[in-house]
């Protein structure tokens, strides 16, 4: 139950505009004030001295009990949002993926079935598009209605969800007419499908395929059509789980010329790299997920992607598959290797390294991995800040605590970990979700089913001035 009142005494408040010492009001479900000395008559106190006060983490890129094929990812909604609140993330944003041939709607009212009752944090749905019907602007106009304002176009596998050109070009013009973001997983599919058939013919089966049949050129090419095509009929753009310099430079080159594009990158494209898919014993496959994970210069030009500004979001792709039952379906054939890796619960942690070592200032680390989203995908200010009104999504974090990262003390369902014997400094001291407790010193205190569907609104995107 919350709590009538609850004032967080005395920690250190960060936005994304700001760090200062300051006490935290809640009355219900959202915030009432943040000020010094708040009056905390009738409240119950908590001592937050020493620690940060931030808002609840916003990941607006999961897969909770996605299907593929006829196996699931192993996070379903409950424990991938258990999960998640142990990371100190308070509101997921998964998706919704129809098949070709499937309305849209109706594998939106799946997977809220699939949410609704079993969430433990609030929670919205983007809508994928895996193919452009006469009926498809029509579904999305009425899935506009009810709250998604975000749609996922693929560029890669071409025998599921690559949308053609004329696809592609028809659903950017109906995203700039309605004002809804398009995201987009930029791989050129038929390029890598080039590529994948020509391994194989030479006997090529190792995990470390997937990552050589899908260069980083091959990103940023795709990066390169997909942003000149939203630039001509002026749609907004947001490019996911960018691992590569050479997106980056295409995303840098965009917002340069003032246009309306954004990204994201995944904590395992900042900590991980292509030698781990290259790990022998077919542990490599472990770490197989789409895009690949990269050789390291990459990723250090991704840390200066989000210092800089070209980078506007850190979400997870959290796309959990078991090691053994899963993941090892592809051992005799790396194209048979579920793509996904696990990282809802470990992103915070993870980029709080960023901070520590100098890379992020704190408040750029809150607008990453919650404003920014936030803002993008049409939740904030009732999610993604701390401030009268706001809803009662706080993270009480302890800069200084230490975090193992092992499979045996984190809470995804999923039977490895990629971070295995990693620790970090940073934790989670408490999480409130709508003013009710969610963790509290290391447990989970909160109720399946608390978490509500979140109807978003259109985003509210930065706006850019060409510096040419
Ligand atoms: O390997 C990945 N990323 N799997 C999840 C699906 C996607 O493309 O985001
Ligand atoms: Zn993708
Ligand atoms: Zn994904």
């Amino acid at each position: 139950m919350a709590s009538e009142r609850i004032l967080i005494r005395g920690g250190q408040v960060v936005t994304e505009n700001g760090v200062s010492v300051a006490d935290v009001l809640v009355e219900g479900e959202r915030i009432a004030a943040v000020g010094q000395g708040l009056d905390a008559t009738s409240a119950a106190v908590f001592d937050a001295s020493g620690c940060l006060v931030m808002p609840g983490g916003v990941d607006v890129h999961t897969h909770m009990g996605m299907p593929l094929g006829d196996i699931r990812t192993s996070d379903d909604f409950e424990t991938g949002t258990i999960a998640a609140a142990f990371g100190g993330t308070t509101t997921v944003v998964d998706f919704a993926n129809p098949v070709r041939g499937q309305s849209l709607l109706e594998a939106f009212e799946t997977w809220r079935r699939w949410a609704d009752g079993s969430v433990v944090i609030d929670y919205s749905l983007h809508v994928t598009v895996p193919e452009v019907r006469a009926s498809t602007g029509d579904e999305m106009a009425r899935l506009l209605d009810r709250g998604v304002t975000s749609f996922k176009v693929f560029m890669a596998y071409p025998d599921t969800l690559m949308l053609s050109d004329p696809e592609l070009g028809a659903a950017l013009r109906w995203a700039a007419s309605s004002g809804a973001l398009i995201m987009v997983h930029a791989e050129d599919g038929l390029a890598i499908s080039q590529l994948v058939n020509e391994a194989i013919r030479a006997g090529h089966t190792d995990p470390m395929w997937h990552v050589r049949t899908r260069p980083p050129a091959l990103e940023g090419k795709a990066a390169a059509k997909v942003i000149a095509m939203a630039g001509e009929v002026g749609a907004s753009l947001y490019v996911v789980h960018l691992t590569c310099r050479d997106a980056l430079l295409e995303v840098a080159r965009a917002k340069a010329m003032g246009q309306a594009v954004f990204a994201e990158t995944c904590p395992h494209y900042l900590f991980l790299t292509e030698e781990h898919v290259a790990r022998g014993g077919f542990e490599g496959a472990k770490y197989v997920c789409s895009p690949p994970l990269r050789e390291a210069s990459h990723g250090q030009a991704l840390w200066g992607g989000l210092a800089d500004g070209t980078l506007d979001v850190v979400a997870t792709d959290h796309c959990a598959f078991n090691f053994v039952g899963q993941k090892d379906r592809g051992i005799e054939d790396f194209r048979r290797i579920p793509n996904g890796l696990p990282g809802v619960e470990t992103r915070l942690f993870l980029l709080w390294q960023g901070v520590r070592e100098g890379r992020l200032a704190p408040e750029r680390f809150v607008g990453l991995v919650s404003t920014a989203p936030a803002r993008m995908f049409g939740l904030w200010p009732r999610k993604g800040e701390i401030a009268p009104g706001a809803d009662a999504d706080i993270l009480v974090w302890d800069p200084d605590k230490e975090t193992a990262l092992s499979c045996s003390s984190l809470h995804t369902a999923v039977d490895y970990s990629p971070y295995e014997g990693m620790k970090v400094k940073g934790g989670v001291v408490r999480v409130y979700s709508r003013g009710h407790l969610v963790i509290d010193a290391g447990r989970f205190v909160g109720t399946r089913g608390h978490g509500r569907f979140l109807p978003r609104t259109r985003p509210v995107l930065p706006g850019r001035a060409s510096v040419l």
